[in-house]
């Protein structure tokens, strides 16, 4: 389709959708409800170098317009990702991005390492922001310092696109956007979930074994605009924006707040076919509008 392809670091997307990790599995559980070929890209589940048996259940609670989740990371390993799941994933028709978490520096370079030596795996997203563990993941994305170390390590074993994903938990999203802009990241991407819980009243007992959990969902979405625009103002690098999207209208406001390309999480769950409905309407609109690029309007928004 015309106008629009991006760019993110070295990657060349055929449009600017992707699906988020740990909301549309390997990509392979939605093939037969849409051609995964149509998409900008797909991040894979979070994967680390050990397997993870995530969290005790329960681990979901909906909330009004979102859920809290709190899976914890649960994955094989990154070995058995590369030994069973990479060559089943390997020729889909568009770019399998594997997001990486951690506990230690040493986790996340180690398994960087493993992931750079694949073909077709053309980036990995570095999930500095996840909420649902005890040790690291937000940890690393909480604090500057230790979201500049961990990307300067990944960076020197890592030569591909390197995507940093940014936790909305913190006061000053931009500062930790720059610390890893000039540690080397290609892109960013914001945001992971908010921590959040819940408590049902008539057990007296929270909604989640681990009584915290991540917030997603629709009821994010301003809050995630908020931070993509302030970080766009903050970085040169591309931002990958999510939070709440669930139609082309959401895609667009976080184009227009400063993302470059979108991701597309908890709606996949309610309808598996959202992204290229998605990727439709945004042609639409470029049309209607007699707008070339879709580049064209990342960051324009209309003040005044
Ligand atoms: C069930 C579930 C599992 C998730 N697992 C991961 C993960 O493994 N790694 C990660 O970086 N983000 C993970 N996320 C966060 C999403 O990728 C996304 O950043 C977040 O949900 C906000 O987007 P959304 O409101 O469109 O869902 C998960 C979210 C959900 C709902």
């Amino acid at each position: 389709m015309a106008g629009l392809e991006v760019h993110i670091g070295d990657l060349k997307l055929k449009n600017p959708v992707m699906t988020a990790s740990g909301t549309f599995g390997y990509g392979t559980e939605y093939a037969d409800f849409i051609d995964l070929g149509r998409l900008g890209g797909i991040f894979v589940k979070g994967t680390t170098l050990a397997p993870r048996q995530g969290n005790d259940y329960p681990r979901m609670a909906e909330t009004p317009s979102g859920m809290l989740n709190a899976v914890g990371l649960q994955n094989k390993g990154v070995d058995y990702f590369v030994e069973h799941l990479y060559p089943v994933i390997k020729d889909y028709d568009t770019h399998m991005i594997v997001n990486v978490s951690g506990s230690t520096v040493e986790d996340y370079v180690a398994c960087a390492e493993k992931l750079a030596d694949l073909d077709k795996m053309p980036a990995i997203e570095l999930n500095i922001s996840c909420p649902n563990v005890k040790e690291g993941g937000m940890a690393f994305g909480t604090s500057c310092q230790s979201a500049a170390q961990v990307t300067r390590e990944v960076r020197k074993v890592f030569p591909k696109t390197l995507i940093v994903k940014l936790s909305p938990n913190v006061t000053d999203v931009t500062e930790i956007a720059r610390g890893v802009e000039d540690e080397g990241a290609d892109a960013v991407s914001l945001v992971n979930t908010f921590l959040g819980m819940a408590i049902d009243v008539e057990s007296r007992r929270p909604k989640l074994s681990t009584i915290t959990g991540g917030l997603s969902g629709p009821c994010i979405k301003p809050i995630a605009i908020r931070m993509v625009w302030e970080v766009f103002h903050a970085v040169k690098i591309p931002i990958i924006g999510m939070g709440g999207i669930c139609n082309w209208q959401d895609a667009i406001e976080f184009i227009l707040a400063g993302a470059t390309a979108v991701q597309i999480g908890t709606y996949n769950f309610i309808d598996p076919a959202a992204s290229v409905k998605i990727i439709d309407g945004i042609h639409d609109y470029l049309e209607r509008h007699q707008i070339a690029s879709v580049n064209d309007l990342v960051g324009k928004m209309i003040v005044q």
